[in-house]
């Protein structure tokens, strides 16, 4: 595992709350227990076990969503998950995650997101830079480069983008509310839009007008499609142009050219697939067509908390299930720089930073 946790990684797509560490839901779900608000009992296998089945990740999800609906809870999740990433290298993360409103600790959308960006600037073990620079002007500006050397001592320096979630449950007003949000929190951070949650709900055209208008208004946006079988689904979303997918799991030949026509990145999540059973098994992954066609993808975690895995770990298993080496694999991280979130100085100085990696690459 070493040598993919040495390795720098670019993470796009890892759900907020999904990367919630194992051991703070146990610690907060134990306190909800004490409270009475939960059964601990009901919970404490499922949170201790590694290998959970579908209706348990749904379970966890359950849960999750019963001890993040408090501010301070909300701060400590976002640091804990960026300094997760950031220990093993990520030095790119795109986190996603859907604003919620709790009136009966006073939580709405906006507040949620202020305790996502008090989380942000609650990391202490690396320096974090998640405001957007000024289109192309900034190369290293103002904030300490990638390992900027301080004192003599090295820091470690993690890029953070944070990109809102329309949840399908929601209504198109809604959906609307989440995009204002995103670009009233523009200056902060906030750069995309994705359209997740239960892929069965909903009809996806209620979101195209707020998806429609976050794109004129400059912000990017990315959309689980193709979790289920559903081809006019697919179809309609591919004609969207999105600036990537994540999954791409349920699609036949004439989503398959659609998408390989289009060249829109795919966010690859191993683990997730197979847990999910949205695919039967690695030997029958789409990665390998995709990899081998060349079309542009990214590995990702999705959910690390809740399918206990972690980016390295993703890489690790794409080696060993498509064959791959360590120079493939960092050329695959290192291709993702093209399709991340950010402007062109951010992509630059990843660049610079595979740069420096790939010479220590072979020794
Ligand atoms: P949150 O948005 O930070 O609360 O992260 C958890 C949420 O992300 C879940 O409640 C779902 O709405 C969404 N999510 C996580 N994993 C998946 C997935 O595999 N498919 C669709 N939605 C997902
Ligand atoms: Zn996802």
């Amino acid at each position: 595992m070493e040598k993919w946790v040495s390795m720098p990684k670019v993470e796009l797509h890892a759900h907020l709350n999904g990367s919630i560490r194992d051991s703070t839901l146990l610690e907060l779900a134990r306190g909800l227990g004490e409270k009475g608000v939960i059964v601990f009992s009901e919970f404490e296998n499922v949170i201790q076990k590694d290998d959970r089945s579908l209706t348990e990740v749904f379970r966890l999800f359950d849960l999750i969503h019963i001890v993040t609906t408090d501010h301070n809870v909300i701060t400590r999740v976002t640091q804990e998950v960026i300094e997760d990433f950031a220990a093993e290298n990520v030095v790119y993360l795109e986190l996603r995650t859907t604003p919620k409103k709790n009136e009966s600790v006073g939580m709405t959308k906006h507040s949620y997101l202020e305790a996502v960006l008090e989380g942000v600037k609650a990391v202490s073990t690396v320096d974090v830079d998640f405001r957007p620079h000024d289109g192309d002007v900034r190369i290293t500006g103002n904030s300490p480069p990638i390992n900027a050397t301080c004192n003599g001592s090295t820091r470690k320096k993690i890029y953070v983008r944070l990109l809102l979630s329309i949840d399908r449950r929601g209504t198109a007003e809604a959906a609307m509310e989440t995009v204002n949000l995103a670009l009233e929190m523009s200056d902060l951070g906030v750069v995309g839009i994705d359209l997740s949650g239960n892929p069965t709900v909903g009809e996806w055209t209620t979101y195209l007008p707020a998806l429609k208008f976050a794109r004129e208004q400059g912000l990017y946006v990315t959309l689980h499609c193709g979790e289920v079988p559903n081809p006019k689904e697919i179809r309609s979303m591919l004609d969207f142009l999105p600036q990537r997918i994540g999954h791409a799991c349920c699609f036949e030949e004439p989503e398959w050219e659609k998408l390989k026509s289009s060249n829109i990145p795919v966010e690859i999540c191993l683990t997730s697939n197979i847990r999910t059973n949205t695919i039967p098994s690695l030997d029958v992954h789409h990665f390998a067509d995709l990899y081998s066609k060349k079309h542009p993808l990214v590995l990702c975690t999705d959910d690390s908390g809740v399918f206990a895995t972690s980016l390295s770990n993703e890489y690790n298993l794409a080696a060993s299930a498509f064959g791959l080496g360590r120079r493939e694999i960092f050329e695959l991280t290192r291709n993702a720089v093209e399709f991340v979130f950010a402007d062109d100085g951010v992509k630059r100085e990843l660049t610079e930073l595979f740069r420096i990696a790939e010479q220590k690459l072979d020794q």
